[in-house]
C-alpha cells in the first residue's frame, strides 16, 4: 500500500466509464502518469456511493418521491461509506490529498446492546458474557475435563488468564464486575452498582454474541477513521486533482466496442473514442450495457449478486444521546430490523446532530427500501423508541433515507460473489482494450479501499501494456 506511482510516462487517451471512487482513482493515477483521461458519469455528480447529504440536497430513487434534505447548518449524513480502517488504502489517499481525518468510534462501551426486548450498556453485555465464559472454562479446567489437552502449567496459566478475562472471584466464579458499569459512577463515594447480572442461562438467552464481537473483525477494529466534515471530502479532493473538466456528468453509456486500434463508447446523442477504456460500473449494471466483449465476459458480469443496503439519517435539535445517555460516537447493536444505531463521532456538544437510525443490508434493507420515505421513518422511529424512549420521536427535526438498490445507475449496496471463481479473475484482466475496476473485483467489497485497490490493479496493467506497445 501507500505511495503509488506508475513508472515512466505515457500519453494514451483513456475513457473511464463511471466516476465513483474506482473511476476517480483510475483518472487520478493515470493523470499523474501523463494520460489524457475522460470520465463519463451517468449521474449528476461524481462519487458514486460515496455520498454525503446536507441541507438543500435532493435524493431520488428509481421509483417513489424524491426527498429534500432539510438538515441545518453543519449537519451531514454519510449515506454511503462511513468508516475507514487504518490499514486501508483510503487512508493513504486522504494523506496524499491533504484530507483531514478524525477518529470514527466503531465500538463504544457506553452505547447499548438491545436484544430480545432488553437494553443494556455494551460494557455490561460484554462483561457478563466474558465473565460466564471464563467461569465455565475455569470450571472445566478445575474438574480435570481438559487434562488430556493441558499440562499442569498450562492449566495454571489458563486460569490466571481466565481470572483477568472474566474478572472472576477467588473461586473462579463470575459474580458481576465493575466492568459492567454503575447506576451512579464512582466519585466521592464508591458509586452505586447495577443490579447483579442475570444467571448464565439468561445471559446466553439474550443472544448478544453478534453485538459484542463486531469490532473483533480485522476491518472493524478500533481505531477507525472518517474524513472531517463528511466522506465526500474524498470525492472533492479526487475531482479537484483529476480536473473537474474531465468529468462529463449525465452521460449514460449505451455501448462499449473494443476494436483493433481503439475503443468506442457511445450514449444517446454522443460517442467518445479512446485508446483504452476502464469501466467501473457495478457488474449488474454493466451487464445491461451492450458491448462486444464476448459471452464469457457477459456471463462473468452476471455472476455477482447485487445486495441491498440502506440507511436513514435522523437529525435532532438536541444531542440527547450525549446529554442524557453519555454516548459519544459508536454504535448500538440491536436484533431489530434497524440492525444498528450509529451516533456521530464528530461535533460533540454541538447544538444539533444526526444519528443513523438504521443501517441494514440484504433482506432487512429490502424491507425498508420497499417503503415510502415516510414509512421508513415511521418504522425506524418505532424501533429506535424501544431503546431511547419518546424523545426519539418527539425531538426529531428532519430525516432522509437511502435505499442503494433503488439508486439510479447503481442499483445495489454492493455485490456478492457466490464464489471468488474464474469469473472474478477473468474480469480482473482486460477484454480487448477494456479494463474493469471496482470494489466488486477485490476481496474488499463494500469498501472504498476495494475500489482504490482495483483501480491501481487496472492502471498498472494498462500502463505496462502501453509502455510495451510500439
Ligand atoms: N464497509 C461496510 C461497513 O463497514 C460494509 C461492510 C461491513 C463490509 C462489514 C464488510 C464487512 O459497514
Amino acid at each position: 500500500p501507500g505511495d503509488f506511482t506508475l513508472r515512466g510516462r505515457a500519453s494514451a487517451r483513456v475513457v473511464i466509464v463511471g466516476a465513483g471512487i474506482a473511476g476517480l482513482t483510475v483518472a487520478y493515477e493515470l493523470g499523474k502518469a501523463g494520460y489524457d483521461c475522460t470520465l463519463l458519469e451517468a449521474g449528476e455528480r461524481a462519487g458514486g456511493r460515496n455520498l454525503t447529504l446536507r441541507g438543500g440536497d435532493r435524493v431520488s430513487e428509481t421509483s417513489g418521491p424524491a426527498q429534500e434534505v432539510r438538515f441545518g447548518e453543519g449537519v451531514y449524513f454519510n449515506a454511503g461509506p462511513g468508516r475507514i480502517a487504518p490499514w486501508m488504502l483510503t487512508m493513504d489517499y486522504c494523506r496524499e490529498l491533504g484530507i483531514p481525518v478524525e477518529t470514527f468510534v466503531n465500538n463504544n462501551a457506553h452505547a447499548y446492546v438491545h436484544t430480545k426486548g432488553r437494553t443494556v450498556r455494551a460494557r455490561a453485555a460484554r462483561a457478563d458474557m466474558y465473565g460466564y465464559i471464563a467461569e465455565l472454562l475455569a470450571k472445566a479446567t478445575n474438574v480435570g475435563a481438559l487434562n488430556r489437552t493441558l499440562t499442569k502449567d498450562d492449566k495454571e496459566r489458563l486460569l490466571e488468564f481466565l481470572r483477568r478475562f472474566g474478572d472472576l472471584g477467588p473461586a473462579y466464579e463470575y459474580d458481576g464486575s465493575s466492568r459492567r458499569g454503575f447506576v451512579k459512577y464512582p466519585a466521592v463515594t464508591r458509586g452505586i452498582p447495577l443490579d447483579p447480572p442475570g444467571a448464565l442461562h439468561q445471559i446466553l438467552a439474550a443472544a448478544t454474541g453478534r453485538a459484542i464481537t463486531n469490532d473483533f473483525g480485522y476491518d472493524q477494529a478500533t481505531p477507525m477513521f472518517q474524513p472531517v466534515g463528511g466522506m465526500d471530502a474524498i470525492v472533492r479532493a479526487l475531482t479537484a486533482a483529476v480536473g473537474p473538466g474531465r468529468i462529463r456528468t449525465g452521460v449514460q453509456v449505451t455501448g462499449i466496442t473494443t476494436r483493433q486500434n481503439d475503443v468506442e463508447v457511445t450514449w444517446s446523442g454522443g460517442a467518445h473514442t479512446a485508446d483504452y477504456c476502464v469501466v467501473t460500473l457495478p457488474p449488474h449494471v454493466l451487464a445491461t450495457v451492450p458491448h462486444n466483449l464476448g459471452a464469457a465476459v457477459q456471463a462473468a458480469l452476471k455472476t455477482p449478486v447485487p445486495v441491498a443496503a440502506g440507511k436513514i439519517g435522523l437529525e435532532y435539535g438536541r444531542r440527547w444521546w450525549e446529554i442524557d445517555d453519555r454516548i459519544y460516537g459508536g454504535i448500538t447493536e440491536t436484533d431489530l430490523d434497524i440492525t444498528h444505531i450509529w451516533y456521530p463521532s464528530h461535533d460533540y456538544h454541538a447544538r444539533r446532530g444526526l444519528i443513523v437510525g438504521y443501517y441494514a443490508s440484504e433482506g432487512q434493507a429490502e424491507l425498508y427500501g420497499a417503503l415510502t420515505p415516510e414509512d421508513r421513518l415511521r418504522r425506524a422511529l418505532t424501533q429506535g423508541k424501544k431503546i431511547h424512549g419518546e424523545k426519539y420521536r418527539s425531538e426529531l427535526l428532519s430525516s432522509v433515507s437511502i435505499a442503494w438498490e433503488r439508486r439510479p445507475h447503481i442499483r445495489g449496496g454492493w455485490a456478492r460473489w457466490p464464489a471468488f471463481d474464474s469469473s472474478f479473475t477473468l474480469l480482473q484482466r482486460p477484454s480487448g482494450r477494456v479494463y474493469f475496476a471496482g470494489d466488486w473485483l477485490t476481496y474488499l467489497i463494500a469498501w472504498q479501499a476495494g475500489a482504490m485497490e482495483s483501480a491501481r490493479n487496472a492502471v498498472t496493467q494498462l500502463h505496462q501494456r502501453v509502455l510495451q506497445s510500439p
